[in-house]
């Protein structure tokens, strides 16, 4: 995927091989949310949680989940939404479940209508019996052939499937997302009629994130040493960080991370951040290296990175001494942003 959006940068915007790349990077998206499903499902992958508009990750998953199909999603969201703090992908992942089951209960077409606004345990009578006082309710509603009462207990049970090719892992693995965010999820069905199941998810009100902050890469300038155990994502990063602005070395292992750091101690060419990766095969890995990395170059931030976001280093990084997390695949936008924002603090 990264050097999908490598190779934009080397053609014209508007040019036939941009829309090919295009539909690379967007494919590749959707591959990485399929291993994401199972592997969040069986691990229980702890979420790695930033700060989102709902709507955003309501857009992303109508887009993935709605693309080339016939039925039609119709959006409300209230203006005044609150943000939410959540693992972005996971969310997404769990909307993408609920609307692809609200397709699948329509083959003839039909209308999804997804609604959004925000959520006080005391209003509407309406009790959560959750730990916040504040949610975002999202509302996923569908004219679909319904569920039944006998079956209604049972849809969000692992492998419970009425479908030919399910694996019945869709809702589970929503449930298994919800909960690990302290939210809660229902369902309302009426056979012959439709279905409709409301999210809730504890409402945050430190940030906001504007749709711009999330979509651009930002410039940046600065020295960073890149350690992963694949030559390719060495020179891949490389490039895109050099895109970027920066100036990039990379090592394959811990051990020659931590002396390169340390050659360049006291000198113009000091690194000011580090990207670890976290498993290196027959090497030292992030986890040990952070430590020696922060003894030689104190002011240097270091960020965790691996293909695992369920690994508990990922969600817990500070514990681990880490300055952030920097979860595979790689974007441009993900980078960037992780890069400008650890270099803030
Ligand atoms: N919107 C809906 N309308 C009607 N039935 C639904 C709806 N959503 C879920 N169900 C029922 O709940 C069951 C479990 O759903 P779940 O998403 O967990 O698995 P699946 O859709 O069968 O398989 P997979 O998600 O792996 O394709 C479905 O098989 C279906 O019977
Ligand atoms: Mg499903």
């Amino acid at each position: 995927m990264g050097n999908a959006q490598l190779a934009q940068l080397y053609v014209q915007k508007e040019s036939q091989i941009n829309t090919y790349l295009s539909a690379i990077v967007k494919g590749a998206q959707q591959a990485t949310h399929l291993t994401k499903q199972l592997l969040t499902f069986s691990r229980g992958g702890n979420p790695v949680k930033k700060v989102h508009k709902v709507e955003i990750l309501i857009r992303d998953a109508i887009e993935i989940s709605l693309s080339g199909s016939k039925q039609r999603c119709q959006t409300e969201i209230a203006p005044d939404l609150w943000n939410t703090k959540v693992d972005g992908g996971q969310i997404i992942q769990n909307f993408n479940n609920i609307i692809i089951n609200a397709k699948q209960a329509m083959p003839e077409g039909g209308q999804i209508s997804i609604k959004a606004k925000n959520f006080h345990q005391t209003w509407d009578g309406e009790n959560l019996n959750l730990g916040e006082a504040k949610y975002v309710r999202v509302e996923i509603r569908d004219s679909g052939v319904g569920i039944s009462q006998s079956i209604i207990g049972n849809i969000f049970d692992p492998f419970f499937t009425t479908k030919k090719n399910g694996t019945g892992l869709g809702l589970a693995t929503c449930y298994t997302i919800i909960k690990k965010h302290g939210g809660d999820i229902r369902v309302e069905s009426e056979p012959g009629k439709g279905t409709v199941f409301y999210i809730y998810l504890p409402a945050e009100e430190e940030h906001i994130f504007t749709e711009s902050d999330a979509m651009q890469a930002e410039k940046g300038s600065g020295r960073v040493l890149i350690m992963d155990d694949d030559e390719m994502i060495i020179n891949m990063l490389t490039l895109l960080l050099k895109s970027l602005g920066y100036s990039v070395e990379g090592a394959m292992d811990g051990e020659a991370a931590i002396e390169l750091c340390k050659e360049k101690i006291n000198s113009e060419s000091a690194f000011q951040i580090a990207i670890l990766d976290l498993t290196v095969s027959g090497g030292m890995g992030g986890e040990e290296t952070v430590g020696h990395l922060k003894a030689l170059e104190p002011k240097i931030k270091v960020l965790v990175s691996s293909g695992y976001s369920t690994d508990p280093i990922m969600s817990n990084f500070k514990k681990y001494g880490f300055d952030g997390v920097m979860p595979k695949p790689y974007t441009k936008e993900s980078l960037s942003r992780a890069l400008s924002k650890a270099l803030q603090k």
